[in-house]
C-alpha cells in the first residue's frame, strides 16, 4: 500500500496564467503558499487564511477557488489564473482593472487581486448582470476600505461594455 508522509515533497505541475509552471509541494501545502512560495506569484494575498476574506480567490479551470482551501497537490495538471495573468506582460490594464481604477473601486488594494478573480469569472458567466447580483457576488469578499460602491459601479460597467462590443461585433457581420 502506497505510504504517503506527510512531509514527502511531490512535484506539482500547472499552468499558471498561461505557463506550465512546476514546484515542489507537501502534501499539506496550500495552494496560496504554493503560488506565492514556491512560484513566486505574489499577487495572491492571504488574510485569514480559512476561507472566509477571499483576499486569496484564485480561478481554477476558470472558476473562482478559494487558494487557501485548496491544497497545492490538488492543482496538480490544473490551469490556474491569478490577478498577474489579467493584464498582458507590461501591457494595458483589462477593461476590469481599468474600471477599478477609474471608479476608486480600491484603497490599500489588499483584498483587490481576489475580488478581480471573482468578478473575472463572474462576468463570464453573468452577461447583463443586475446590481443585486453583483452584490451577491462580492458578498464573498471582505473589504475594509471601500464600502463596495465603487466596486459594484465598476463591474456594471464592464459588463454594459462588453454588451455593447458584442452588439458591436454582430453589427458588423
Ligand atoms: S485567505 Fe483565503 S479566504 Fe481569506
Ligand atoms: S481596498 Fe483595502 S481591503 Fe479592500
Amino acid at each position: 500500500m502506497l505510504k504517503i508522509e506527510a512531509n514527502d515533497s511531490h512535484r506539482v505541475t500547472l499552468t499558471l496564467n498561461g505557463r506550465e509552471r512546476s514546484g515542489n509541494a507537501r502534501p499539506r501545502t496550500l495552494l496560496s503558499d504554493f503560488l506565492r512560495h514556491e512560484l513566486g506569484a505574489t499577487g495572491t494575498h492571504v488574510g485569514c487564511e480559512h476561507g472566509v476574506c477571499g483576499a486569496c480567490t484564485v480561478r481554477v479551470d476558470g472558476v473562482a477557488s478559494r487558494a487557501c482551501l485548496m491544497l497545492a497537490v490538488q492543482a496538480d495538471g490544473r490551469r490556474v489564473d491569478t490577478v498577474e495573468g489579467l493584464a498582458g506582460d507590461d501591457g494595458p490594464l483589462s477593461d476590469l482593472q481599468a474600471a477599478f481604477r477609474r471608479h476608486h473601486a480600491l484603497q490599500c488594494g489588499f483584498c483587490t487581486a481576489g475580488i478581480l478573480n471573482s468578478c473575472a469569472d463572474f462576468l463570464g458567466r453573468e452577461r447583463d448582470p443586475s446590481e443585486a447580483q453583483v452584490r451577491d457576488m462580492l458578498s464573498g469578499h471582505l473589504c475594509r476600505c471601500t464600502g463596495y460602491t465603487g466596486i459594484v459601479r465598476a463591474v456594471l460597467e464592464v459588463a454594459a461594455q462588453r454588451r455593447e462590443q458584442r452588439q458591436e461585433e454582430r453589427d458588423d457581420v
